[in-house]
């Protein structure tokens, strides 16, 4: 019987179990997690007296070399020693000898899983910020070439007022913020601390917590260790984090490809970032941002699936929490490779201003400052909603857009019109009286870019 825990079994495991229930396959991305908590353990245990200090540095020394043979690809997993943590006991009892046994004092596998992944998702929380901060650099830096790139903006995907390229770009700026906001809130929660909680209700060992904390940069100690075993919270809030960062980096890229559309050639993305197609030559697909947006589905999944996971679970520690890695791991990957994917790409777009521009003088998306020009002459806006409701129903029936329209046909449909109409129809006219706080005038658009720099 080889199984660390073989002691009160009669029976071998059978085969189908033993595969179906071990870890291994997955977390061995704990590895490195599971030695730093170990080291850290050993630290303590030694510093309260409860391990001798020459037993913790043969076990340190072990936990080390194994670290460096797993980095060589020496060691290979097994399934019998079924997740990291036994793996990793055994090939250091192997190492070192029956001492390599003493590492497991005080401690169970149930705080030991939590701190790793306390630790796991704080690494990798950090990572995603820089990544978040890069995309959202990416995003100032092309929305600062185009501050004066003038396109239709959009509501119901109609045409509905000009706005500032940079405007639209800057939107995505701000949802990126958010989310930064939200992973660096999220750190306080990765800052405390299970390990110590033993397999649910602590240990009759006088360990210290605080200094096992202290040691792997927790800033506090779960206080109740029924809750340290058994809480993922932690990992749901960044499921949920990221499931709302993905909903904008999806928006973003449907946006990409509509734009990129023959329909709308708004941007042209870089060749780098495209693919072909099998059997039409012609084709040059935006692959990426679809990607990007299919592969929202899975992060929201992800949250799903662990929340369903969660929704009965008794106290403390049951295997269903198990499920709660491939999840994590696989958000964690998505997030990352569609991040580093998305700032070069908004790097290298190519933006056709011409096209954009040829698109807000082709519709009636200045039918709104028509309103507000019959308002500053005295007219309740309601009534002249109505009377340039009626001006854009002759345009389309004689085909004129609202700039072709002479002053004479604007006077059929109210004696308030002058010559002065056209000073407030042109496209950049219109974009540039929208000067309110938070408006796309091109004089807001700087302030707001100087105020997205200051932030990076
Ligand atoms: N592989 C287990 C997991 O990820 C580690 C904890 C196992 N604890 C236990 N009591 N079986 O959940």
């Amino acid at each position: 019987m080889s199984k660390l825990w073989g002691g009160r079994f009669t029976k071998d495991t059978n085969k189908l179990v033993e595969e179906q229930t071990a870890s291994i396959s997955f977390d061995q991305k704990l590895a490195n997690e599971d030695i730093q908590g170990s080291i850290a353990h050993v630290n303590m245990l030694v510093s309260t007296g409860i391990l001798a200090e020459e037993d913790g540095e043969t076990i340190k020394n072990g936990l080390n070399t194994i670290k460096n043979k797993l980095k060589k690809g020496e060691l290979s997993f097994s399934v019998e020693h079924e997740d990291i943590h036994m793996n990793i006991e055994k090939w250091l009892i192997d190492e070192i000898g029956p001492v390599g046994g003493k590492l497991h004092t005080g401690r169970s596998r149930n705080d030991q899983v939590a701190t790793d992944m306390h630790l796991y998702l704080k690494h990798h929380t950090e990572t995603i910020i820089e990544l978040v901060h890069e995309t959202q650099t990416a995003i100032v830096n092309q929305a600062g070439n185009h501050i004066d790139t003038i396109l239709p903006g959009y509501t119901h995907l109609q045409r509905a007022q000009p706005v500032s390229f940079a405007h639209h770009l800057l939107a995505y700026f701000w949802m990126l913020e958010r989310d930064k906001e939200r992973l660096k809130d999220s750190m306080k929660r990765l800052n405390g601390s299970p390990l110590g909680a033993g397999a649910l209700a602590g240990t009759t060992f006088p360990i210290n917590r605080d200094a096992v904390a202290q040691d792997l940069g927790f800033d506090y100690v779960y206080p109740n260790s029924m809750d340290a075993v058994s809480d993922r919270d932690f990992i749901l809030e960044f499921m949920s984090i990221g499931s709302i960062m993905m909903m904008h980096i999806s928006r973003l890229a449907e946006e990409m490809v509509i734009w990129s559309s023959q329909e709308f050639q708004f941007i042209e993305l870089d060749d780098s970032f495209c693919t072909g197609s099998s059997i039409m030559p012609q084709k040059k697909n935006p692959d990426v941002p679809e990607l990007l947006r299919g592969k929202t589905g899975r992060v929201y999944g992800n949250l799903m699936s662990l929340l369903t996971v969660l929704k009965g679970l008794p106290l403390a520690y049951n295997k269903d929490l198990q499920e709660d890695k491939e999840g994590m791991f696989d958000t964690v990957e998505t997030l990352e490779g569609s991040l580093q994917m998305l700032a070069p790409m908004i790097d290298t777009m190519t933006v056709n201003v011409d096209q954009m521009k040829h698109a807000v003088t082709e519709d009636y998306s200045n039918a709104t400052d028509i309103a507000d020009y019959l308002v500053t002459k005295g007219m309740p806006f309601r009534e002249a909603h109505a009377v340039i409701g009626k001006i854009v129903l002759y345009g389309i029936d004689h085909h004129k857009f609202l700039l072709d329209l002479s002053l004479e046909e604007y006077k059929q449909f109210s004696p308030l019109f002058q010559e002065d109409i056209y000073e407030v129809l042109a496209p950049e006219q219109v974009v540039a009286n929208r000067n309110s706080y938070g408006g796309t005038s091109q004089t807001e658009v700087q302030k707001q870019l100087s105020l997205a720099e200051d932030l990076l």
